[in-house]
This record gives C-alpha cells, structure tokens and sequence, in this order.
C-alpha cells in the first residue's frame, strides 16, 4: 500500500445564486465592501426541494458512476446543518445511493470542522483494513440571520471524497496538529435554523486556533511552511483565508503573500461559506487549476468554531489529473438559477429545515435527487429521473 488519501472528490452545491452585489444594493451597502472586504461575489442558495441530502448525495453520485460501491463500508456524513437530531443525514443518502447494507453510516458534528475529522477517521479505518473505501461528504447550509452581520457570509455546498489506499488524488500524510478549546464564537441552539455568531470573536478564535494546532503540527515532527507548496484553509469568507495565512506566515517566520490564495478562493467566493464542504471546495478549486500540483505538499487548515483546529498535510499523486472532472464546477456555478434580493429573502423566511409539519415541496431542483416534502414527520426524498 503506498498510503491512503483522497482517490475521488466531486462537487455539489445549490440551485439557485444571489448576486451580493445586490445585496449591497438592497442594503445600501457599498459593494467593494462584500467583493473586496470580506472577498466574496455570490452565494448558494438552495431550493426548496434541496437540503444537506440533496446536496450530498448529487456530489456523491458521479463519484460512484465511476468506482461503483464496491469496499464502500462505512459512510461519514459531515455536517453542521443537519436536518433530523437523530437519524444521520448520511442514511438519506446510502438509501438514495442505493448503497451496500452492509455498511455504517453515522453523522460527524463539530461546526465546519467536521469532515477533517471524517477523512482522518477514515483513513484510520483504512489502515486497519486496506480493502475497504470510505465516503466521505461534507455538505452545509450556512444560514445566518436577516439583517445580521452574516448575512453576506451565507452559501451551501458539499463535497464528497472516497478515501481510500493508493489514492488516485491526494495521499494524506499521517503528521497532524489538533486544537480545542470551549469558546462562545459562533453556535447554533437546537431551537435556532440560524446560526448565532460573535464575528469579531470568531475571527480571533480561528486565527488562535490555527497557532495552536500549527504549533501542535510541529511539535509532532510536521514540516516547516517552507516545505509546504500551497495552503488551503477553511473559507468562512474568502478574506478569512487571506489573514490565516498572513497570521500563519508571521507565526512560522517564513514570508506568505496573499496572492496564494486566489487559486484556492475561486468556488468559495462564488458559492459563499458551506461550512464543513468549505476546506474541500478550496482545494477542488486548486486541483482544477492550470497549476501542475503533481508531488506537490499540500497544506490544510480546518477550523470548526467552539471550536476545534487541525492543521495536516498531503502530496498530490502523479497523474491526478486524470481523476478530475475538468470544468464541472464552473458549469453547475454559471447554471445556477440567479434570484432577486426580494425572493432571496423569501426563500430565506419560507426555509425551515428542521421541521415536521406534513408538506409537499414544489419541484425546482434540476439536480439528480429532491427533497419531496414531510409526510408523516417523515422527510421525503426521491431521485429526479
Ligand atoms: N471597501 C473595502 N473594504 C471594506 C469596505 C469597503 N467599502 N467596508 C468595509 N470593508 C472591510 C473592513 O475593513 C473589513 O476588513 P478587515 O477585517 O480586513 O479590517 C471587512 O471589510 C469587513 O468589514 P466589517 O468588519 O465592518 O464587517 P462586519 O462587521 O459587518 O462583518 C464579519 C464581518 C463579522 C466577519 C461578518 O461577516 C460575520 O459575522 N460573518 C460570520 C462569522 C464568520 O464568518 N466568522 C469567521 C470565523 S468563524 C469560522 O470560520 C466558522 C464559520 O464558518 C462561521
């Protein structure tokens, strides 16, 4: 076995787009503030007949029309914005998948942090039994309040990636720097669909949170910055990536520009936070580029507010270009559907996630799977051809 990693990574991310520059229209906001101050255009936003599962299982789709479901044994479904406190969003998805019976599936939960938890569990479950392939999707809603500071900050997506041994993508490197610590930066009550957010406080726990779990990296025989080609980071807003790695940089002591994060920041300023899918859609973006990244270090910084950090490191496999679906993130990004600001915030008010009350949901997605509607209290999900 020459290591375990990423062996496919495909993308999925709302019907809909809002334009933020009408956002800073309708606001009265000037624009450069959301293009230029926070380093975001557009954002996601998911149709009435599409969720976390949607989502989900549309990224994970093209990955198994390729491998098939063959050694799929265990399915981690990350995510912050799941839609039953129970049952994992993850069951949805193997039933839509049609995935083997044989197999666990389980819900990972640590704000957007989650899916990094997701890969190192699975590549521990690999190691143990080289057989076998983990999927591996982090799917996300962000929603903030109306009016709230996060409003701009909003967006949905998911990336679903097989892990598995001799990686066609990505082999993840076994060195890894972890980081908690109980703070009040960002949560979400059980009775709350938005999230409730210090924004000052979370932009200070992130870049503490990304010392420390640097620092831990080290400390555990982790490589300086000067050996790492590229560093992806999780994208709150755009902007966020550009102080990590400026912080990043004065804490290691070896000089960063904030031109190394425009590859990485191409999905995320179109699709806006997608909180776990977020870190992924960042190296999706760098995969995809123009840049030979074979054998290359590829550095990555997860944060999950509350908050927990992982700073780790993978080299990019020769020949995984082949693995890559050129162009199909730009596609499903300019098809997205362009809303209004008024039937944004329609869509904003009508979105209920968590609820139970009997409905139908008309059919707008023209994604492969919907979410039908509640019946029964029973959420519904069916594939659209
Ligand atoms: N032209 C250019 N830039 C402008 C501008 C203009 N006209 N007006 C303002 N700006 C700049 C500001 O100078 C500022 O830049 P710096 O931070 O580099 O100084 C930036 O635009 C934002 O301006 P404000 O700080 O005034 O913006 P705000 O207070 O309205 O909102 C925010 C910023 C607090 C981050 C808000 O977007 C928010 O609450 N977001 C949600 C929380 C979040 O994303 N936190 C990130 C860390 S937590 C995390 O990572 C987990 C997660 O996914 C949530």
């Amino acid at each position: 076995m020459s290591g375990i990693g990423i062996h496919d990574l495909s993308v999925a991310t709302g019907h809909h787009v809002l334009d933020l520059a009408l956002m800073a229209e309708h606001l009265g906001i000037d624009p450069a503030k959301y293009h230029v101050g926070i380093g975001q255009d557009e954002m996601s936003i998911p149709a009435p007949d599409e969720d976390v599962v949607t989502m989900a299982a549309a990224a994970a789709l093209p990955i198994l029309e390729r491998h098939g479901t063959d050694g799929i044994r265990t399915v981690l479904f990350a995510t912050e914005s799941g839609i039953d406190q129970s049952k994992s969003a993850g069951l949805f998805v193997h039933q839509l998948l049609e995935l083997p019976s044989a197999c666990r599936v389980l819900e990972l939960k640590q704000a957007c942090y989650s899916a990094t938890a997701g890969i190192q569990l699975a590549t521990g479950l690999v190691q143990r039994h080289p057989e076998e392939r983990v999927l591996v999707i982090a799917s996300d809603v962000a929603r903030y309040a109306l009016g709230s500071s996060g409003e701009p900050t909003q967006g949905a997506g998911a990336v679903a990636m097989l892990i598995g041994a001799d990686p066609a993508i990505l082999e993840v490197e076994s060195v890894t720097g972890v980081h908690a610590t109980d703070v009040d930066d960002f949560w979400r009550p059980n009775d709350h669909d938005t999230a409730l957010v210090d924004g000052r406080l979370s932009i200070t726990a992130y870049l503490t949170s990304l010392r420390g779990a640097w620092d831990d990296f080290r400390a555990h025989g982790g490589v300086g910055l000067e050996d790492i080609d590229h560093v992806c980071y999780h994208q709150p807003f755009s902007k966020m990536a550009v102080k990590a790695h400026a912080q990043l940089g004065r804490h290691a002591g070896t000089p960063t520009s904030a031109e190394d994060l425009e590859i990485p920041a191409r999905y995320n300023r179109r699709i806006g936070n997608s909180y776990s899918a977020s870190l992924y859609l960042a190296l999706a973006a760098l995969l995809d580029s123009d840049q030979d990244l074979a054998g290359r270090r590829i550095g990555f910084f997860s944060y999950g507010s509350g908050s927990v950090g992982e700073f780790f490191t993978a080299r990019v496999a020769a020949g995984y270009r082949s693995s890559l679906r050129p162009g199909s993130v730009p596609a499903a990004l300019d098809a997205r559907a362009p809303l209004d600001f008024a039937a944004y915030r329609d869509l904003h008010v009508a979105a209920a996630p968590g609820s139970s009350t009997d409905r139908a949901t008309e059919s707008v997605t023209n994604g492969p799977f919907r979410f039908a509607g509640v019946r029964g209290a029973v959420r519904r999900y069916e594939p659209t051809r």
